[in-house]
């Protein structure tokens, strides 16, 4: 058995852990990451494309911001459409703020290049990862590694293992209620060689369902189509998907240009939070305590802001003082519950309700009326503009 002590043990190689590692390192805490797939799969994993102006000021400050300032696309705001219409909604003129398009691989890319060349200790393809002694000051982290078996004693251990890791379900149930909140449509979503057809992301409500034009680079278009969550990935064939995007995307006068789809798949929507982030020794961070569905793009954005509270609160109390550490799980989830209702708002907002015609036709009919509304308000737009750049730490 090979056993090693660090201060904190982070399990979780997703942006959340290896931001988080890295912040600690930048104040000279150490840290080891235990990762259960390999790094090749966490380096391959498609999902989030917009960073909030806050996530991109966090990067920059741990030296991460070279490739968001050389390759991200900064967007002054989006285009919502509903009824064949497009409306601008521009942040900078509305609130003076922007977001970033910089594909949540291409922040993987950088942290992974950057603990490699600074030589971090994470451990991939680590087998049946387990959390110890989480009420003890001493708590401990056990798997099995290239046919041995390890333990890691830490000060505190970090969940950064998503919806599915082991940190969350490690807290006894009595301790610990899950709130959830499960929605009738799934995201298909396309990564295309083909250059954007737009300057600025599309969120479209249209009579088939929602659609979203996003992008990932001058040249790679990411496209988004609502479907049944029980749709069938092979019954999209690629001609299928270029359809319903130019039914759904479509207006007078404006063309969307097709490429070859280098990756396609069905992503669930749901909303979920843990009703705590802290459980002695155990502090989570990212999807681990909560999930929200895509639209509004702030599943990466959470876990960044959460990461860079945690690591003032591991700072400070390196430093003699518990009171930034002691406030972080309640601060965590005072933001994240804003974020929450946000998401759910993008996603109501813009999305059909399947159910019986009548009901369906009322609640379509309001939801035109609500993107009418915010997009001839003001002050919708810059109740829009405030939450989509991002809610203050
Ligand atoms: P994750 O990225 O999930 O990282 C958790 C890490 O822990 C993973 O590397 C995992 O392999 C590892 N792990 C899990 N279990 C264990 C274990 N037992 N032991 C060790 N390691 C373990 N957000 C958006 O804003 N826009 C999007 O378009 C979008 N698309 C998404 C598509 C999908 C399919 C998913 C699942 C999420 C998507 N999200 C999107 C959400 C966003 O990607 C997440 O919020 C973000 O990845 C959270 O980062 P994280 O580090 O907390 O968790
Ligand atoms: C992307 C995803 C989102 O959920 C969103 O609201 C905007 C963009 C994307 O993957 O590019």
């Amino acid at each position: 058995m090979s056993h090693e002590t660090t201060r904190v043990a982070i399990i979780g190689a997703g942006p959340a852990g290896l931001l988080l590692s890295w912040a600690l390192r930048d104040s000279g805490i150490d840290s080891i990451v235990v990762e259960n797939r390999s790094q090749d799969y966490v380096l391959a994993r498609i999902r989030a494309g917009v960073l909030e102006q806050g996530s991109v000021e966090t990067l920059t400050r741990l030296g991460l911001g070279a490739r968001i300032r050389s390759e991200g696309m900064v967007h002054n705001g989006i285009y919502l459409q509903a009824a064949g219409e497009r409306h601008n909604v521009n942040f900078h003129d509305l609130i003076g703020r922007t977001v970033t398009v910089y594909g949540q691989q291409e922040v993987v890319k950088d942290l992974v290049a950057a603990h490699s060349d600074a030589g971090s200790t994470i451990y991939y393809e680590a087998a049946d990862v387990a959390v110890h002694d989480l009420e003890s000051a001493r708590p401990r982290v056990t798997f099995g590694h290239a046919g041995e078996p390890h333990e890691i004693t830490a000060d505190f251990i970090v969940g950064a293992d998503g919806f599915h890791g082991v940190c969350r379900a490690s807290i006894p149930d009595r301790d610990i209620t899950l709130y959830a909140h499960s929605y009738p449509f799934a995201w298909l979503g396309i990564l295309a060689d083909v250059a954007p057809s737009t300057d600025e992301l599309i969120y479209s409500l249209h009579d088939d369902g929602f659609a979203m034009h996003s992008m990932r680079s001058h040249t790679v278009s990411r496209l988004y189509l609502q479907v049944d969550p029980a749709e069938d990935i092979a019954n999209w064939s690629d001609d299928r998907i270029w359809d319903a995007l130019q039914t759904r995307l479509g207006v007078p006068g404006w063309t969307l240009h097709e490429g070859t789809i280098t990756e396609k798949s069905i992503t669930p929507m749901r909303s979920f939070v843990a009703s705590r982030l802290d459980y002695h020794s155990l502090f989570l961070v990212g999807d681990a305590g909560h999930i929200v569905p895509p639209t509004g793009a702030k599943g990466l954005n959470s876990a960044i802001s959460d990461v860079t509270m945690l690591a003032a609160g591991l700072i400070d109390h390196y430093a003699g003082d518990d009171a930034t550490l002691g406030r972080y799980g309640e601060a965590a989830l005072a933001r994240q519950w804003k974020v929450q209702q946000f998401s759910q708002w993008m996603t109501e907002l813009l999305h059909r309700h399947p159910g019986d015609l009548q009901s369906n036709e009322f609640d379509y009919r309001s939801q035109l009326g609500r993107i009418d509304y915010v997009t001839h308000s003001l002050h919708a737009q810059r109740m829009l503009a405030e939450q989509y750049t991002g809610f203050p730490l």
